[in-house]
């Protein structure tokens, strides 16, 4: 049997180029080998403030750029977390074997109240048990995304070994939920045009969207912070500089790098043309994804009805587990 890999993004809107290769990618690479569910995990978007009147066109716009960029529906299932209310239900119970004291220990807990002091929520708290039950709730084994979210994956991981160790299976010796691991996928890591940190949603200036033309994504490289490009010696590990070699290692592969890198050794980088040559290779990986977005944007209700059906087909697995949670707590079987 394949093993079933769970991955979710949060509906804030459209995704950048950090998302595509840092998660959209690693999950068209696996979505042959494994059986996969990969979903838009509307119900984590409304932890940190968020606007009604964007959640559901936010939500269609992951779809979209899940089936844009190649994620084959009849290869995978295509989830929104909200279309299967046993996330919830799953949540609930598992949250009951799990230590409020150690969520509210959690680094990304924390930063988030930091952030958002106003919009400290139960929600909030509750985050990594929702994203534990997302994965348990389909017994997922693999669990592509960041280094950033290993924390989650711990915790993820705890819950499973609680609820095992408390809820032993009758007989059998097999445990219910699986210990989910973080699954490395390739170019996972896309610096912020910024120079600072990764491409983020939520830093201005840092992204380049998949839906951006040529002009839009030269107009952002040419913000990229630079140096007089007379320095020589070896490339920077940190700032604008280094990140545009990372970004034509990631677009223009080993050879452009190379070149750039000799260019730079020998002081003679000259970064405006680095910077249209590194634009136009984006761009043009882009254009593809770009037309076949144009397409299903014209044909909404064949983009519904695969919704539907995905739901319907991630529900009957869902509840099996639901079914089998119960039992083994104890519930009340009619
Ligand atoms: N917390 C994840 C992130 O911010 C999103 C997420 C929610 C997720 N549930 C998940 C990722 C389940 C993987 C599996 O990126």
């Amino acid at each position: 049997m394949k093993k079933r890999v769970y991955s979710g993004i949060r509906a804030t809107g459209r995704l950048h180029l950090g998302n595509y290769l840092g998660a959209v990618k690693g999950m068209l690479a696996v979505q042959d080998e494994y059986d996969c569910i990969f979903s838009v995990v509307d119900l984590h978007a409304i932890t940190t403030p968020y606007d009604p009147k964007t959640l559901a066109e936010s939500t269609r716009s992951v779809i979209l750029d899940y089936l844009a960029a190649g994620l084959d529906p009849e290869k995978c299932l295509l989830e929104v977390q909200s279309f299967v209310p046993e996330h919830m239900e799953l949540a609930y119970l598992l949250g009951t074997v799990f230590p409020v004291a150690e969520l509210e220990d959690l680094p990304t807990y924390k930063d988030k109240k930091a952030q958002h002091p106003k919009y400290v929520n139960m929600g909030l708290l509750y985050y990594p048990v929702l994203m534990a039950a997302d994965v348990l709730l389909y017994k997922g084994e693999l669990v592509p995304v960041g280094i950033d979210q290993e924390p989650h994956l711990e915790i993820m991981r705890q819950i499973a070994r609680k609820f095992n160790g408390m809820f032993p299976s009758a007989g059998s010796g097999q445990v219910t939920f699986p210990e989910p691991r973080r699954f490395k996928t390739e170019g996972e890591y896309v610096p912020s045009l910024t120079g600072e940190g990764k491409m983020s949603k939520s830093v201005e200036g840092s992204y380049i969207n998949l839906t951006d033309d040529l002009e839009t994504i030269k107009a952002k490289l040419a913000k990229v912070p630079t140096d007089s490009g007379t320095l020589g010696g070896s490339i920077p590990q940190k700032g604008g500089v280094a990140n545009l070699f990372v970004l034509a290692y990631l677009f223009g592969g080993k050879e452009m790098h190379h070149k750039y890198v000799e260019d730079y050794k020998e002081k003679r980088i000259r970064y405006g043309e680095m910077k249209q040559e590194l634009s136009q290779i984006i761009y043009e990986q882009l254009v593809p994804i770009q037309e076949r977005r144009r397409v299903l944007e014209a044909n909404p209700e064949k983009v519904n009805a695969i919704l539907k059906e995905h739901a319907a087909k991630c529900r009957e697995i869902a509840q099996g587990t639901i079914k089998e949670v119960k039992e083994k707590m104890g519930f009340l079987q009619i």
